[in-house]
């Protein structure tokens, strides 16, 4: 049974996709041990309670140093001793010693279809702002394991999305959660709880040849 911590900050749309994907049965061999925020009174941390899964917060707030925060957060991580860390719409970038110490287990959902629309100042609606503003008409998500990078580790799955006329930032992302995000992240879960994918050489290969 894969041991998951999900790392939140705000709405948990994405954590929800999660829990119902346990629930049932798109994802297997998975169980959520806690989910973690950086924010208290978030909507997440509600999500996680009504499934009956410990939730914390961790905010930046209340340590003096970025540090002490990292420290704080990497030691909540580990009291769970989990296989696998989920970044589930989680709005700060994760220390350093976090990605080493769980290289290839961390997972994060980004908004678009990375390499376009991603990087440093691209987060939340303002991914699909900027998608709107280049006048691009395909956009989507994509779920990669975390490294050192800023939205740079190894693709597991991407999903296109069409933009269409009268798009709003707000519109879209709406368009991108639905036929997207909340399919690749579950999948992507279960993938990786069934043994299905690996790194090699810095790109993830599915061990049974087969398409998603
Ligand atoms: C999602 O669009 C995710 O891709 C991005 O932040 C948003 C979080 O939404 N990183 P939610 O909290 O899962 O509803």
């Amino acid at each position: 049974m894969l041991k998951v911590v999900v790392l939140v900050s705000g709405g948990g749309t994405n954590l929800q996709a999660i829990i119902d994907g346990m629930a049932a049965g798109r994802i297997t061999n998975a169980r959520i041990e806690a989910v973690i925020s950086n924010n208290r009174g978030v909507k997440s941390l509600e999500r996680a309670a009504a499934a009956g899964i410990p939730g914390f917060c961790v905010s930046p707030k209340d340590y003096e140093t970025r540090e002490a925060f990292h420290e704080a957060l990497l030691s909540k991580v580990e009291e769970f001793a989990p296989d696998l860390i989920v970044l589930a719409g989680f709005l700060v970038r994760i220390p350093e010693a976090m990605v080493h110490r769980y290289a290839n287990r961390i997972v994060n959902i980004h908004p678009s279809l990375i390499p376009s629309f991603c990087g440093v100042g691209y987060y939340g609606l303002k991914v699909h702002e900027r998608v709107l503003e280049r006048g691009v008409k395909v956009t989507g998500a994509t779920v990669h394991f975390v490294n050192e990078g800023m939205d740079e580790g190894p693709i597991i799955a991407q999903k296109a999305v069409y933009v269409e006329d009268g798009d709003t930032p707000e519109i879209l992302q709406r368009r991108v959660m639905e036929q997207a995000e909340w399919i690749l992240l579950p999948a992507a879960i279960d993938d990786i709880a069934n043994g299905r994918i690996e790194v090699q050489d810095g790109r993830v290969v599915r061990k049974d040849g087969g398409k998603e």
